[in-house]
Order: C-alpha cells, then structure tokens, then sequence
C-alpha cells in the first residue's frame, strides 16, 4: 500500500519527485564533476571529487578541437612540462600548481540539452590539479576593490572572522601575498622560465590561504645559460599587462603558433612589468594602463618620467595608496626593461621587507600610510634601503633625461583619474 511505504521509508511522495529530478553527478575517469571554478582560452576548470578518496581537485577540460594545430599541441606538451619542472625542482613548489594526473583520448560526458535531451560526449584531455580552495585573485579583488580600500575592522569584528581566508583583509595581507607572487616569480626566472601571462585571474589561493600561480600556457623556457634573460619571440599575454617592448616590437614578433620571429625581449622583465600592474590593481582595485602605448595617457606619464603625474591622477581616486608601494612602482614601470628591477630586487624593497602577514591597514586612510610608510623606511635593512635610493635615482635621472629630450610635458587627461578619459579604468 502506499500510505505504508510512506511511513516505512519516512519520505513524502513530493521527496521522491525531488530524489528523481536533481541528476545524478557526472562522472569521468573516476571524478564526480561539480561547479565550474573557472574559463579560459584553453576550456573550461571544473571541481571535482575523485570517487576513490573523496580528494577535490581541480580539472582543466581542453576539447581535442582546440588542439588542432600542431602548435597548440606542442604548447600544451610544454604547458604540463613546464609545470611539471617547477613541481619537481622548486623547493617553493606550493606556490604552483601541481599536476596530478593527465588523462587522454577522454570521452567526457556532456550535459543534456533542452528537453533531457543526450548529448553525444566530447574528445577532451583532462588535467587534473590540486585544487586551490579559495579560487583566484581576480574573483577577490572584484569582491573587495582593492587592498588599500578595504577597512580596518574593529577587534569583536575580526576575531568573528577567524574562519575567514588569511588573505581576506588587509595590506598586510597584500604584501604577504605579492612577495609570495615574486617569490614564485624568481624561482621560475632562476630556472629560465617566463611565465608571460601573469594576471589576477591566473594568481590563486590555495586552502592555506598561500598564493599559487597558475596557468603556464604562454610559459617560455630557456636555455639555462639564457638566464637571467629569458629571450621570448612571441607576442602573447593579456593587453593591460604586457610589457611596452611587447608592444613596440609588434609585428616584428612572431604570432602564439605561427614562426618567422625577426625580434625578441625578455620574459623576465615582461613579467616583472606585469607583476607590476598586478600589485597596483591589489592596491588600488583598477589597472595602471589600458595597454603600455602611446595612446595611454598614463603610459605616456610613466614614459616621461612623470610617475608623480602617474599618481597624482590615479590616486583622486584611491588616496590611500602606500607612499612605500609609489617608490617600488616607479622602478617597476620603467618603459626600459633594464632598468626595471628584477623580481628578487623588489623582494628587497623596504616597503615589502617590513610589515605583512597581518592586516596592517588604519582606518585613518591617507595619513596612516604616510605614517606606515615611515616606518617601513625606519624598519628597513639600511643596505637595501641605500641600494634602493641608487637606483632609484638613477632610474629618476635616467627619466628626467629622456623627457627632456621630448618637447612638451604631460599633463593629466579632462576628467583624469578613475574612470577618467585617457585610459587607465
Ligand atoms: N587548481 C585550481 N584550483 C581552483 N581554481 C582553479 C584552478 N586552476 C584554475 N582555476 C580557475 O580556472 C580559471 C582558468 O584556469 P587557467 O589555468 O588560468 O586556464 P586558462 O588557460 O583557460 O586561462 C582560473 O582563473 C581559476 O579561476
Ligand atoms: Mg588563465
């Protein structure tokens, strides 16, 4: 009888509508599919469970479609053998991600269509990494705005926060996670590897709340003897981080899978710029330029030498801008990637040598960076402050001459700023 079968299995006829109508997970190669973490050029990363041990991991699904070319099969060869390399060589490993398996030929099991309709499977190959529980950079800087906006939050308030990610709040937190970002940086450039495509959105967090950098796709490898320049001939990247000798060279470099590369620049110093723009979008919550051109009024700013300008205009909108944070990114955006320093020089910067690792943010605002900033310079180790300063002012007296030699000055764009005209959103 029904009404017995309702007792005897303590459901209601509706919970078995419910049981029959949310599908079963998919299933592939021994993982239970969940949520998708993410989508790139290559495919999509999905969650998922492996059935033997209940581990998470994350699955990188490339269609065999997007593997037409020999070019893009080459790059992938690279892309699991570069991380490979840094998983195995690396004694700061945690700060990549790691490979677990590699699966080919997979028929991977698509969603049914409009209707329950079955979809036939698709080729893919499967990557399946460790998974990086509190998801990437980007997803927390659209969340938050940016480190130096975010306030300082009373003592009850943050001790009920306990649970909260170590990288949740704070500049602290910031420069924690941007010397964890150079710190892989460096352990990729000493192995003669440029990353060329260091973004937010490729910066992750694992459960620890460490940085792990991702994506090696547009990875380059050199020779050893190549270091510590990593010669890469290939104009790849994302617009608003790459370098200006990217863009200057322009057609002189050869296009991601194509040949004939008549030109070359240094995967290092490219990175370096780019690991540049990261840390002020950390900062501020938006990126320094839309593309290191002529056509970007804040490009043109730092060209000229005129980073005061540079910050003067972006900084209407975020005063709290570390005076400390100003000083690294002056170097670091400098439009002659030899001067720039490299990526274990700024790990020697006062500002990132004090503070960190707690939230070290006032709620005072501008005149509790200065004060900060104060003390960063006071902490810091003399000899790397004094080597700082010269290089500082030789890069400032490097600067100043180059735009002496243009006619005119900069000036902020109408409206300058964030969200102004001129670029820089
Ligand atoms: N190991 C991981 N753990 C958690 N999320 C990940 C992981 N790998 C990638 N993701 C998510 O997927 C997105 C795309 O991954 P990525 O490797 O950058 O691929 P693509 O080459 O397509 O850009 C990332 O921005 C991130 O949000
Ligand atoms: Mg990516």
């Amino acid at each position: 009888m029904a009404s017995t079968e309702y007792t005897n299995t303590n459901k209601l006829p509706c919970m078995d509508y419910l049981c029959v109508a949310s599908p079963p997970a998919r299933v592939v190669r021994g993982f239970a599919l969940g949520r998708t973490l993410g989508a790139g050029v290559s495919g999509k990363v999905k969650e998922a469970t492996r059935l033997s041990d209940g581990e998470v991991v994350a699955i990188k699904v490339i269609d065999y479609a997007a593997l037409a070319t020999k070019a893009a099969r080459v790059n992938l060869a690279s892309e699991v053998a570069t991380m490979h390399a840094l998983a195995s060589e690396s004694t700061h490993r945690h700060h990549f991600t790691e490979i677990l398996e590699v699966h080919e030929d997979v028929d991977y099991p698509r969603k049914c269509g409009p209707g329950g309709l079955a979809k036939p499977p698709k080729r893919c190959v499967l990557l399946v990494m460790k998974h990086c529980a509190n998801g990437d950079l980007l997803s927390h800087l659209l969340d938050s705005g940016g480190f130096a906006r975010t306030k300082a939050k009373a003592p009850e308030a943050a001790a009920a926060e306990v649970a909260t990610p170590a990288f949740a709040r704070g500049l602290g937190a910031c420069k924690t996670l941007f010397r964890q970002l150079l710190t892989a940086l460096v352990a990729c450039h000493e192995r003669g590897i440029a990353h060329c495509d260091v973004k937010p959105d490729n910066v992750l967090i694992d459960g620890q709340g460490r940085l792990v950098l991702a994506d090696f796709g547009f990875a380059t490898r050199a020779a050893p003897a190549a270091t510590p320049c990593i010669p890469c001939t290939t104009d790849c990247g994302t617009r608003s981080y790459m370098a200006p000798e990217i863009w200057a060279l322009g057609d002189r470099l050869r296009t991601f899978g194509g040949g004939g590369a008549a030109a070359s620049y240094d995967g290092a110093a490219a990175d370096v710029w780019a690991a540049g723009c990261v840390l002020f979008i950390m900062l501020s919550g938006y990126p320094p330029f839309e593309t290191a051109t002529e056509s970007d009024w804040w490009f043109r700013a730092c060209r000229a030498g005129r980073h005061d300008r540079f910050f003067e205009a972006h900084c209407r909108d975020c005063p709290a801008f570390p005076v400390g944070a100003k000083d690294l990114l002056t170097r670091v955006f400098s439009v002659d990637p030899a001067a720039r320093p490299t990526a274990a020089e700024m790990l020697q910067h006062p500002w990132l040598l004090a503070g960190g690792g707690e939230d070290g943010i006032s709620a005072s605002g501008g005149a509790a960076f200065e004060e900060e900033a104060a003390c960063v310079v006071a902490a810091a180790d003399e000899k790397a402050a004094a080597a700082v300063l010269a290089t500082r002012l030789a890069v400032a007296a490097k600067a100043k001459a180059e735009a002496s030699k243009r006619a005119g000055g900069v000036s902020p764009p109408v409206g300058a700023g964030f969200g102004g005209g001129g670029g820089g959103q």
